[in-house]
């Protein structure tokens, strides 16, 4: 499936897929209208061949100079399995680099099984907090470059 960047007609799509894999943990709507403002070339998608999108991926720049993040990465449940978070995770980095955000952080739960896939595309531990999101909420801090 082919990655492009999103568009304001997208955003819609791009929630409704955030809601369905993270539930009450998700992004507001209105937080993809301003990251398509703030990162253009770091929303992307992809649809299948219906047109209906089969995953997004957003990233963003930090405060550091070349600093990146991973902000999302989700796949609709019937499109999973079949390499296209990688696609999108890879696309992903590749335009992080080509924006100059050379140095990229994520963070994960530790038990997502996504962390296989992040440490595959050469992301490492750097660290870690117990509370990251709140009580109960841990998360790994991965960087890479
Ligand atoms: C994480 C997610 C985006 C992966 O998407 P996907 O299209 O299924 O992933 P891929 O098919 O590209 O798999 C990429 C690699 O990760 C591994 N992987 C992905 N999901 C996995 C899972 N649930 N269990 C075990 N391995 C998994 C695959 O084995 C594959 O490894 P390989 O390249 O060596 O074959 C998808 O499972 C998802 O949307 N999850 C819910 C949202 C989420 O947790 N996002 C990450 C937040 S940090």
């Amino acid at each position: 499936m082919p990655v492009r960047t999103a568009t304001k007609g997208d955003l819609r799509a791009i929630h409704a897929l955030e809601r369905a894999a993270f539930g009450s943990h998700c992004y507001p709507d209105f937080f993809f209208r301003q990251a398509l403002d703030l990162w253009p070339a770091y929303l992307l998608v992809a649809e299948d061949d219906d047109d209906v999108l089969a995953g997004y991926g957003l990233g963003g720049a930090g405060t550091a100079p070349g600093e990146g993040w991973i902000l999302s990465l989700a796949v609709a449940e019937s499109c999973r399995g079949q390499g296209l978070g990688k696609a999108l995770l890879q696309a992903l980095l590749a335009a992080l680099d080509e924006g100059g955000c050379r140095r990229q952080r994520l963070t994960v739960a530790p038990d997502n099984p996504a962390l296989g896939l992040y440490l595959s595309l050469g992301f490492v531990e750097e660290g870690g907090e117990p509370d990251y999101f709140g009580p109960g909420e841990p998360r790994l801090v991965l960087v890479r470059g």
